[in-house]
């Protein structure tokens, strides 16, 4: 019973975490874009190099919070 509350917990946090897992990786993929492509559509390079750098350690994080809670909601059928 109290496992249940752990697995709907993390189901929440889970699919909270899909928004901003989204938000981030749209913005590392385009400003990576720009990198990789050395067009800058009229922005500072620099601005959009420290964007790409700063974000991916927040990407990071959100998307091994979304590996722990995904995993946790893996294995909860079978240790039921
Ligand atoms: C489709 C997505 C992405 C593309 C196309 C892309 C592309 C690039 C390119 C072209 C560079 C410059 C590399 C160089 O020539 O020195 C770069 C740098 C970098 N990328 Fe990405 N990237 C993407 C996603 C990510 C993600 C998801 C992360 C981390 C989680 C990341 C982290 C970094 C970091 C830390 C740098 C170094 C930034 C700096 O020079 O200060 N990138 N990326
Ligand atoms: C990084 C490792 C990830 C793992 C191991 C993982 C694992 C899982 C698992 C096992 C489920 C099924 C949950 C259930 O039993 O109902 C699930 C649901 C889901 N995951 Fe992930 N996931 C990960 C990352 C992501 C990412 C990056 C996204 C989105 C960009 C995402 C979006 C979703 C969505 C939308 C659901 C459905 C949630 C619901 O119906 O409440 N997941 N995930």
């Amino acid at each position: 019973m109290k496992n249940t509350n752990v697995y709907l917990l993390a189901k929440k946090i889970h699919r909270l975490l899909v928004v901003f897992i989204l938000i981030t990786g749209l913005v590392m993929t385009s400003t990576g874009l720009c990198l990789y492509s050395g067009n800058y559509l009229s922005f500072d390079p620099m601005i959009i190099r420290t964007l790409h750098h700063q974000l991916s350690v927040v990407f990071t994080f959100i998307l091994g919070m979304m590996g722990i809670t995904g995993f946790y909601l893996f294995l909860f059928p079978y240790f039921r």
